[in-house]
């Protein structure tokens, strides 16, 4: 891997990657790869044949949240019909992540640590978007139709289907029980080492945008600073691991960064 500190004077690019590299190690999505393999950070961890509860305890509450408000609210639950679809799409995203994703994932265990603290933001981002949704936002009757909920909404699934095809080949590059990293082929990984975190960033800013609202909007701006410097610590992992990485590859936005 080529170093990411500046050469002198003239490269302002590198003066950005450094300072980028430095201040990624403060971020909280700088627990990515490293900290999970180091044994000096990991800390206490589930053993490894109960990783799939993980996933479903620590997202099990942005789904159960806004699930339970929906039923405790005394009818008419959710109108408009844009406001019901949006309320469902996040429901949907935190269905498949709970009961889905970790029955096909081949992972190692997660840090007791980053499962509390996940836990934790997941119960107030499910609350903070489930009671906005259902308590605070009014829409048009015809919001259903704005341009914002329908570039959102594309944008949405979009990213979605970016998210849930990336991490479906991340999961097909091990045979059962192996945990070593391999390269990433195929789908958007042609052009970005994180391109399953480039879905869930694109996911989120289609929600905020459809939803037009604070929450979302924040929400999404969490997400990125969260998972951004992942995939900026994962791209350093396999240009370092990998003589053979492909070079054009980007770290998280295809083409650009
Ligand atoms: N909205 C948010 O703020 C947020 C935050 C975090 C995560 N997420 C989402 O949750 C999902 C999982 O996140 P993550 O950080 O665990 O993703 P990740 O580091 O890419 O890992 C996903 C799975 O693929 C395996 N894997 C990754 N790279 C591999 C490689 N090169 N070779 C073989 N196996 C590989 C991992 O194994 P190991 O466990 O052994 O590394 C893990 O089981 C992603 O879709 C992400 O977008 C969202």
């Amino acid at each position: 891997m080529r170093p990411v500190t500046p050469r002198s004077g003239s490269d302002p690019g590198g003066h950005c990657r450094a300072a980028l590299s430095r201040a990624s190690q403060h971020l909280p999505g700088a627990e990515g790869r490293q900290r999970r393999r180091s044994p000096l950070t990991g800390g206490s961890r589930l053993p490894a044949g109960i990783r799939r509860p993980e996933h479903l305890r620590t997202e099990l509450p942005s789904f159960l949240v806004p699930a339970l408000l929906l039923a405790l609210r005394s009818p008419p639950r959710l109108e408009p019909l844009g406001c019901r679809l949006l309320c469902c799409l996040f429901c949907w995203h935190y269905f498949y992540r709970t009961f889905i994703y970790p029955f096909f994932t081949r992972g190692r265990p997660f840090p007791l640590q980053l499962l509390f603290f996940g836990t934790l933001f997941c119960i107030y981002n499910g609350f903070l978007q489930g009671y906005y949704l259902i308590y605070c936002a009014e829409y048009p009757n015809d919001w259903c139709t704005d341009i914002r909920f329908t570039s959102g909404l594309l944008l949405f699934l979009l990213g979605m289907g970016i998210n849930i095809h990336s991490d479906l080949l991340l999961r097909q590059l091990r045979k059962p029980g192996e945990v070593t990293y391999k390269i990433p082929q195929g789908g958007l990984f042609t052009y970005v080492s994180g391109a399953n975190y480039f879905g869930e960033i694109v996911e989120w800013f289609g929600f905020a945008i459809a939803t037009w609202s604070l929450p979302a909007f924040a929400f999404a701006f969490f997400t990125l600073c969260c998972i951004g410097p992942r995939a900026y610590h994962h791209h350093r992992y396999y240009l370092k691991t990998f003589t053979d990485y492909p070079k054009s590859r980007k770290a998280l936005i295809p083409f650009v960064f």
